[in-house]
């Protein structure tokens, strides 16, 4: 079994494929982290939890005579504010006293086989039983009576576990919940770059790597999503691991709002990593006999390099986070609106890029923002979300059943948790809007952001997307949401209670997304905000696929689908060829084809060259689905370290066929360009006919492909498809 307990020393285990995690319950019943890392067989390490305590004035609990120790120094399985350990807490509980001092101890545990639901929240799941094994820890606040269970699950066959946690109110006074991070892991060493993805609009999931350093560094959002600024993914990696070597620890959050990560290198040179909910502007109350659930944490430990560490999230997401019919049935490739009508289009505008596309081969049509209310341009009609006759005479049925007579599936935009100021709804209800007293309510992108956190609102929406949804037969919604969140207030919340709107907020989305999916099974959900603005393993519980980025220039995408690639699968990429770059089709296609494929373009305005190379995409989209949805993504040349050229290939699980695209970003200094490629198998031999060359794995791997006869100039580009053959 994964997780182990050993009752005579009170030692923890919990074992994945590639990592051994062990804790102890020490003495006074405080909970001692002793390892994160490679697997290994032991279970007793309890000398190395010791260290240094005897920094300036480090206070000692009264009762444990051990000169060493010190909550100050100790690793912590999940420390406590304001009781001994000066470092970044994971737990804060202010008291009906008014003092923050929280110390939780062991009360007791279960283990037990499969992975419970998180309430309200996304989570991953075990598809059977047998395929994950869960600890829940109890622990007390015997001052507070906060119950604190730490929830920690292991997926038995691959390198990951998640962790979160539930805090009861068991006491007959209110209480609250200052900071409660989902996890915390205590290393002994300081010797790792912290990785993780910064960005912005249209620059999103940008890769950089830092040495830690004495003191807090960390990344997070307060936008109200997680955010297009800072991803909720960081990496840990030994400063000797490198792409395919070496330790590597992955942290990913599954939450769709305020997160934080933080890191603290200690006076002993010691790291601890927290995640969890932003705690600024957060502040929980929970009165006697309520409870509180915190969003999960993905962590994987590989010692194989930061590749590795990115294949193991990608299989994990695929298998153990999408959900339903689109997980595993192939989804429709798609041509959608937005890039080439923006506002500006009509019923018959659509039929005529829905017939175009179709006979290129695309299957389904998504009409983009601007069919609903008045809405000709961003500044009204959010939240009226009922057709512009106007715009589509006979409405959706008469647009759909044309596109449906031509052999295309029909696709439509909302942005469900906005509200435009002109509009219907606005007018009827002015304190829908999340807004606080006295204060102007600031404008983004023309618009307000809904109050999620009430049930009236979410009915709301509910019903008026049910009424289109149940009426006309539309097979795919692409949810966005475009703008930060700003007065973070509830009209229908007291005092006390305003600074749990933030999280209400996200926990009134997924409410709401739940009631969708639900209600609508067979409809394909592609999440969006303002492009990947939202990008994180939250929604995509609720959505198989997230619109990446707004920007569709292919070699700009490069980094931005690299960077993707840490933790998400290619399979959840939303990647699409549009008009708007000067480098040519090829490329765009290739690039995009490492992803969930698609067209942004009015195909009215091809050329017959273009038409062409897009038939021969549309037939490679078939051809290498499942390669790029489910096969294993190796990384090769960065185009964060190498600004002249970027590699990756997608291999098939049982290394039988593999497709390695290669891009020229600009005219490389040297035309010399061996190109080792990798997970292939280097027993078999492979033939690729765009080279017409047959060769081993292994030497493929080793001596590598001389790529120095390639046209090297800016945006051109290879997909090199690989096939294994009998010798
Ligand atoms: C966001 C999306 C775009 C498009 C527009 C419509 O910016 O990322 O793809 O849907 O909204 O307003």
């Amino acid at each position: 079994m994964p997780i182990f307990f050993d009752e005579k020393n009170k030692i923890f285990k919990l074992d994945t494929a590639t990592s051994s995690y062990i804790f102890q319950v020490y003495d006074e019943n405080y909970l001692i982290h002793l390892y994160y890392g490679a697997r290994i067989p032991d279970f007793d390490l309890t000398d190395l939890a010791y260290r240094d305590g005897s920094a300036s004035f480090s206070a000692a609990p009264a009762h444990i005579d051990d000169y060493y120790f010190s909550l100050d120094a100790f690793p912590q399985e999940y420390p406590c504010n304001g009781t001994g350990d000066m470092r970044l807490s994971a737990l804060a509980i202010r008291n009906a006293d008014g003092n923050a001092a929280t110390d939780i101890r062991y009360v007791s545990h279960r283990i037990y086989d499969g992975k419970p639901a998180l309430e309200g929240l996304p989570a991953l799941y075990a598809n059977s039983p047998d395929e994950a094994q869960t600890l829940e820890l109890e622990a007390l606040d015997a001052v507070t009576g906060a119950k604190v269970t730490l929830l920690y699950t292991v997926f038995n066959n691959t390198g990951a576990m998640t962790r979160s946690v539930r805090i009861e109110n068991t006491s007959d006074r209110p209480m609250d919940l200052q900071r409660v991070y989902s996890a915390c892991v205590d290393l002994p060493d300081m010797d790792y770059n912290m990785m993780h993805l910064y960005g912005k609009w249209v620059k999103e999931r940008t890769l950089t790597t830092r040495p830690l350093s004495h003191g807090i560094q960390s990344i997070a959002s307060k936008r109200g999503s997680s955010s297009h600024q800072h991803n909720p993914f960081v990496a840990l990696a030994k400063k000797d691991a490198s792409e395919d070597h070496g330790d590597v620890y992955g942290f990913n959050f599954v939450y769709s709002g305020n997160f934080a990560a933080e890191v603290e290198v200690d006076f002993n040179s010691t790291t601890r990593f927290l995640m969890g909910i932003n705690s600024t502007d957060f502040c929980w109350r929970l009165e006697a006999g309520e409870h509180f659930t915190a969003p999960e944490v993905v962590m994987v430990f590989t010692p194989d390099g930061i590749g590795e560490m990115s294949r193991i999230f990608h299989r994990l997401y695929n298998n153990n986070l999408i959900r339903g019919r689109w997980k595993t049935e192939k989804r429709p490739l798609l041509i959608n609106s937005w890039e080439a009508a923006y506002f500006d289009f009509d019923t018959d505008k659509l039929v005529s890029f829905a017939a175009r596309a179709k006979e290129m081969g695309v299957e389904m049509l998504v009409m983009d923002d601007g069919w609903f209310g008045c809405r000709n341009d961003d500044t009204n009609s959010l939240g009226d979300w009922f057709v512009n006759e106007k715009k589509l005479p006979g409405g959706l049925s008469e647009l759909i059943r044309r596109v449906n007579e031509l052999g295309m599936k029909f696709g439509i935009w909302y942005e469900p948790e906005m509200i435009s100021p002109d509009s219907d709804l606005y007018r009827a209800h002015p304190d829908w809007c999340l807004h606080v007293p006295d204060r102007a309510r600031s404008l983004g992108h023309h618009q307000c952001v809904l109050d999620m956190t009430r049930q009236d609102v979410r009915d709301n929406i509910f019903e008026q997307m049910s009424a289109v949804l149940s009426n006309n037969k539309i097979d795919y919604l692409k949810w966005d949401f475009n703008r930060n969140i700003t007065e973070a207030g509830s009209a229908l919340l007291p005092p006390e209670r305003q600074q749990e709107v933030f999280h209400r907020f996200v926990l009134g989305t997924y409410e709401l997304m739940d009631r969708l999916t639900k209600a609508f099974p067979d409809l394909l959900i592609e999440n969006c905000s303002g492009g990947g603005g939202r990008f994180d393993p939250g929604m995509l519980y609720f959505s198989p696929q997230i619109w990446c980025s707004d920007n569709t220039d292919p070699l700009e995408r490069l980094t931005i689908q690299f960077g993707t690639s840490m933790c998400y699968p290619t399979s959840c990429v939303g990647a699409h060829v549009s008009a708007n770059s000067r480098t040519g089709y090829v490329t765009k296609g290739n690039v995009a084809m490492s992803g969930s494929f698609g067209y942004e373009l009015d195909p009215n305005k091809l050329t017959d060259e273009e038409k062409a190379i897009v038939r021969k995409q549309v037939a490679d989209y078939h051809k290498y689905y499942n390669l790029t949805h489910f096969g294993d993504f190796y990384r090769l040349i960065a185009p964060t370290d190498n600004t002249f050229r970027c590699a990756w290939g997608h291999v098939a699980p049982d290394k039988s066929e593999a497709l390695f695209t290669v891009v020229i970003i600009r005219c490389p200094e040297s035309s010399a360009f061996p190109l080792r490629l990798k997970g292939l198998d280097p027993n078999k031999t492979y033939y690729c006919e765009a080279l017409d060359l047959t060769r081993s794995g292994a030497a493929l791997m080793n001596a590598g492909l001389n790529l120095t006869k390639m046209k090297q100039t800016d945006g051109e580009s290879l997909a090199l498809y690989f096939k294994a053959v009998e010798e």
